[in-house]
C-alpha cells in the first residue's frame, strides 16, 4: 500500500469539512475518508500488514485522525442543523418595521350619520328607521299632500311598476316615517330619522337621483318654534364645533304650518359672500315648521293637545359644508381617491 501522508491528510480534511456547504456535502466528505471503503478505513485495515512497530505508530495516529474527523464532521452537522439549514427559514426579525394591512375607510355621509346621530341622542331624541319603498298614504296622503294637488309636484316620485294591486313608490323624503313612528307612540316625543332617499331627477353638482335626509319632530305640552329654535342651534354648534348662527324665513311644506326655511350663517366665507352661499352670507340647510294638526290627526293624534315641530335636513348638505365637498355626486362615486380622505 503507498504511504499517504497522514497528517497532511487531517488538514486536507478539516480544509474541506470547513469549505462544505450543506449536510449533504458533509456526508459526502465522511463517506470518501470514513465510510466503508473510505480512504482513512482502509488505512486502518490495511495496518495489520505492517511491521510492528510502524503498525503501531501508524495505527494510533490513523485512529486519532478518525477521531477528529469524526468530531469536525459531527461539529459541522450540529451547525447545519441548528443553523443553516432549520433557522433561516423560520428567522424573525422582530426589529424590522412592519407592513400594515390597508384599513378601510368610513364613508363620509357615515361619519355625518353618526355625529348627528350622537348629538340628537344626547338630547334626548330617538333614533328611528322606516322602509324605503313606501305606499301613497304615508309618503303623501297622511302629510296633507292630497292626490291631484299639486303640492305633490314638488317631489318628483319614482314609482314601482310591481305590484300592480298597490301603487308602491321610493320615498320621496324621510317625513313618512314621522307618521309611522307617531302611529305606535305616544306624544310627548322626540325622535330623528336619517335616511335614504329617491328623486326622479337630473343629477348636477348639487342633485342626486337618491340622496340622505334627517327628519325631526317633536311633540310636547308646550312646545314652540322657540324650542324648534334652541335645539337646532345647539345642533348645528356641536356639529360644526363652533358657534353657528341660524335664520328662519317664511316657506311653505304642506305638513307644517307655519313653515319655515332654515339658514345658516355660511362657513366657508364667515358670511361675507362667496361662491358656496351665493354671496349671500347664508347657506340654507333645511326645511321645518310647526307639524301641521292634518297631520297629527292622520297620525291619529289630538292636535289641540300636543303641539311640536318637525324638520327635514339634507344630510349631503351637511356633509359638504362640513367637509368643503363642492359636488354631491362624488359622495356616490365610488372613488376611492376622494373615500381615502375620510
Ligand atoms: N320633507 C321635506 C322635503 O323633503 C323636508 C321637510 C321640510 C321635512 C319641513 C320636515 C319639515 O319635517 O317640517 O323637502
Amino acid at each position: 500500500m503507498t504511504k499517504i501522508n497522514l497528517e497532511n491528510l487531517k488538514i486536507e480534511i478539516e480544509k474541506r469539512v470547513k469549505r462544505a456547504k450543506d449536510l449533504k456535502e458533509l456526508d459526502e466528505i465522511f463517506k470518501k475518508y470514513l465510510g466503508k471503503k473510505g480512504e482513512i478505513t482502509q488505512i486502518l485495515r490495511s495496518l495489520k500488514d505492517l511491521p510492528e512497530k510502524e503498525r503501531k505508530k501508524r495505527g494510533e495516529l490513523a485512529n486519532q485522525i478518525k477521531q477528529d474527523i469524526e468530531k469536525t464532521v459531527r461539529v459541522g452537522r450540529e451547525k447545519f442543523q441548528s443553523s443553516s439549514s432549520k433557522f433561516p427559514k423560520e428567522w424573525l426579525d422582530v426589529t424590522v418595521p412592519g407592513k400594515k394591512p390597508a384599513l378601510g375607510h368610513l364613508h363620509p355621509l357615515t361619519l355625518i350619520k353618526r355625529k348627528t346621530e350622537e348629538i340628537f341622542e344626547a338630547m334626548g331624541f330617538s333614533v328611528i328607521e322606516g322602509p324605503e319603498v313606501e305606499n301613497e298614504w304615508y309618503n303623501f296622503d297622511a302629510l296633507n299632500i292630497p292626490k291631484d294637488h299639486p303640492a305633490r309636484d314638488v317631489w318628483d316620485t319614482l314609482w314601482l311598476k310591481e305590484p300592480q294591486s298597490q301603487k308602491l313608490l321610493l320615498r320621496t323624503h324621510t317625513s313618512p316615517v314621522q307618521i309611522r313612528y307617531m302611529e305606535k307612540n305616544n306624544p310627548p316625543l322626540r325622535m330623528i330619522v336619517p335616511g335614504r332617499i329617491f328623486r326622479h331627477e337630473a343629477t348636477d353638482a348639487s342633485h342626486e337621483i337618491n340622496f340622505y335626509q334627517l327628519e325631526g319632530l317633536m311633540l310636547g305640552k308646550d312646545i314652540s318654534a322657540a324650542n324648534f329654535k334652541a335645539i337646532i342651534e345647539e345642533f348645528f354648534s356641536r356639529f360644526f364645533e363652533k358657534e353657528v348662527k341660524i335664520r328662519l324665513r317664511p316657506s311653505f311644506f304642506p305638513f307644517t304650518e307655519p313653515s319655515f326655511e332654515v339658514d345658516i350663517g355660511c362657513l366657508v366665507c364667515k358670511g361675507r359672500g362667496c361662491k358656496v352661499c351665493a354671496q349671500t352670507g347664508w347657506v340654507e340647510l333645511m326645511g321645518a315648521g310647526m307639524v301641521h294638526p292634518n297631520v297629527l290627526k292622520a297620525a291619529g293624534i289630538n292636535p289641540k293637545n300636543w303641539p311640536g315641530f318637525a324638520f327635514g335636513i339634507g344630510m349631503d348638505r351637511l356633509a359638504m359644508m362640513k367637509y368643503k365637498i363642492n359636488d354631491i355626486r362624488l359622495f356616490y362615486s365610488g372613488d376611492l381617491r376622494f373615500l381615502e380622505q375620510f
